[in-house]
């Protein structure tokens, strides 16, 4: 209990946050969503007229801070307690991953912590092998033939066509370059981790966590590799 008080008055990072986001975080996230939340007539417009689907009408302005993560995080250095950032590295290129986690290692605290959660190959091969995948996880909404198992690996590595006739859809096209860029592992997160100054390197496991709000962050625990660093401390500490 007195740390989750100590945690009340923290800087804590939320990097590509997706939406609602989470009230006490300063969550980061570049979705043309958070965007069209701006101008709600047009978004209902949009909607209305079946440019944008009827999900982006529960999306709010705050408490999302639209900004490209791959630019930087615009915090001053040593001033943020924790980062959190969940299935969004994969969705960019792994030098952008290596900024963002070098940004992440520059504006926390020393001592501070980062939890990286991305999909992890290993789970993801291990889903495939068992030839049991689930509805929620082979959702092709736009494919005319059914997904079977090599179908939904491929997707997950970011292959995948576009059917420009079905894919006229504003919304569709957005998903599409959304998808992902490269993907990870123990191994080669841990380097990336490394490599931008991080140290004291763990897996963690679903909900296993020193940051706070773990339990309404963690929201793909099937699929997903957790680690846990450090940004060391001052010496003396
Ligand atoms: C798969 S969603 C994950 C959302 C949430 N963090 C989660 O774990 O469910 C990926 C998010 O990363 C965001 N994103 C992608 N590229 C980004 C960038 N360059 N800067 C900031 N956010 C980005 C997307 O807009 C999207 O909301």
């Amino acid at each position: 209990m007195p740390e989750q008080r100590a945690n009340e008055n923290w800087v804590k990072v939320n990097l590509g946050s997706g939406f609602p986001g989470l009230p006490g975080w300063l969550n980061y996230d570049n979705s043309p969503v958070m965007l069209a939340a701006k101008f709600p007539r047009l978004l209902k417009l949009a909607v209305r007229l079946r440019v944008l689907p009827p999900k982006w009408l529960e999306v709010k302005w705050p408490p999302i801070i639209r900004h490209d993560c791959r630019k930087g995080i615009p915090l001053a250095d040593n001033s943020v307690d924790c980062v959190f950032t969940s299935h969004f590295l994969e969705h960019i290129r792994r030098p952008e991953a290596a900024r963002v986690l070098k940004e992440s290692f520059r504006v926390l605290k020393p001592g501070g912590r980062i939890r990286v959660v991305v999909p992890d190959v290993r789970k993801l091969i291990a889903i495939y092998q068992s030839g049991r995948v689930e509805p929620e996880y082979a959702s092709p909404a736009d494919e005319a033939v059914p997904f079977g198992p090599a179908d939904w690996l491929s997707s997950q590595f970011g292959s995948g066509e576009v059917n420009v006739l079905r894919k006229l859809r504003l919304g569709d096209w957005l998903i599409y370059l959304r998808r992902h860029r490269w993907m990870y592992d123990r191994e080669s997160m841990s380097l990336l981790l490394s490599h931008a100054g991080f140290v004291g390197i763990e897996e963690r496991n679903p909900f296993q966590s020193a940051l706070p709000d773990i339990n309404k962050l963690d929201v793909h625990p099937r699929v997903s590799l957790y680690l846990e660093a450090q940004k060391p401390p001052l010496s003396g500490r």
